[in-house]
């Protein structure tokens, strides 16, 4: 069985854009793959995150990823921190990546800013560690939104050049699973930026956590343009915030964007918002009622990561020892 790797960082409430892009991929991939998934607690902080916040928000998350249908005893699920072997790797792999790498990278650009001087190395550095978190595992499938693209191809060379420097063929070729009709779901208030847990602001997204009324209301007051929907693929060029509306729904629905406005073609949004709104809800809310009735027990769902920790601390040891022999590290 092909070994499947992903992440999700504890930096907020996890969005619609999580969900579709990623962690409602993740549930299927158990059936036919050896599937491990990691709250990145130490990604998170490359970032300023509040101490108390940001282990309130890690457990949010694990609970979330439960209710989603990520299953304990089929899938390892546990906290990046608490396995050592991914910082172990990462160094090795900030002495294997070269500036000029990283310098290209465009998410590092997005949330520096104009701020390049005063970020913290970490978020340069960042996608260093994740390629450290796949390959500890040897993972060769990565199933992620479509913004973690360029991350992959990154991790790729940092394994090619681990392999070639030290002449080996130690770490395997990673295939990112990009997947669905809402790999890259974008904002309500703006069609040419990405959905994200740390926009300024709560209308741009919907939280998983978000009521009934809150989930109807921000589709109400979501950016869209005065036509009516289009029956074709074509007609949705040049319209950003109708794609966008449109793939959120295909991706609920199960289908695809195509079929969507073959239903929808002609009608209006103040039709097709309302449909939206009450799909999103019949959706999200059994989720949200799930991860509330983990929370009421946070002792399970710690024993859940702490158990998850020792599985995967048991399968990333050992390669990241031999990453360590091959390096050339003393062992006494
Ligand atoms: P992050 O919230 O940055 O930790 O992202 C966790 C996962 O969600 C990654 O696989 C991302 O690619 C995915 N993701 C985040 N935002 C979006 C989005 N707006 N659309 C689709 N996927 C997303
Ligand atoms: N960088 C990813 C994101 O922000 C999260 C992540 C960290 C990840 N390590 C990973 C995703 C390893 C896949 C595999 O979305």
């Amino acid at each position: 069985m092909q070994r499947i790797f992903s992440g999700i960082q504890p930096s907020g409430v996890p969005t619609l854009g999580n969900y579709l892009g990623a962690m409602r991929n993740w549930v299927p991939l158990q059936d036919t793959h050896d599937c491990i998934y990691c709250v990145v607690d130490l990604h998170a902080i490359t970032q300023w995150q509040e101490p108390a916040q940001l282990a309130t928000q890690t457990r949010e998350m694990a609970a979330s990823l439960l209710a989603c249908g990520i299953d304990p005893r089929r899938s390892i699920l546990f906290l990046q921190s608490q396995v050592a072997a991914h910082v172990r790797l990462a160094w090795i792999f900030e002495c294997v990546a070269r500036l000029g790498w990283l310098n290209r990278m465009t998410q590092f650009k997005d949330k520096a800013g104009r701020n390049t001087e005063n970020v913290s190395a970490g978020l340069y550095t960042y996608p260093v560690l994740m390629a450290a978190d796949i390959l500890a595992y040897k993972a060769t499938r990565v199933p992620v939104g479509d913004d973690q693209r360029q991350h992959l191809e990154l991790a790729n060379d940092i394994a090619q050049k681990f392999n070639h420097d030290y002449g080996t063929e130690f770490f395997p070729a990673i295939e990112g699973l990009i997947m669905g009709p809402a790999a890259r779901v974008m904002s309500l208030r703006d069609g040419s930026k990405k959905m994200s847990k740390s926009d300024p602001s709560d209308q741009s997204r919907i939280n998983l956590n978000d009521s009934a009324d809150d989930i109807a209301q921000k589709i109400r007051r979501a950016k869209t343009d005065p036509e009516p929907l289009p029956s074709e693929l074509q007609g949705l060029e040049g319209r950003p915030e109708a794609r966008n509306l449109v793939g959120i729904y295909a991706a609920l629905a199960d289908t695809d964007h195509a079929s969507v406005l073959r239903e929808w073609g002609g009608q209006g949004f103040a039709a097709f918002k309302p449909a939206l709104a009450d799909l999103l809800v019949a959706k999200l809310e059994p989720i949200a009622m799930e991860a509330r009735r983990l929370l009421a027990d946070s002792a399970y769902v710690d024993q859940v990561l702490r158990e998850g920790a020792e599985r995967a601390a048991a399968i990333a040891d050992p390669i990241v020892a031999e990453a360590m022999r091959l390096v050339g590290f003393l062992k006494t």
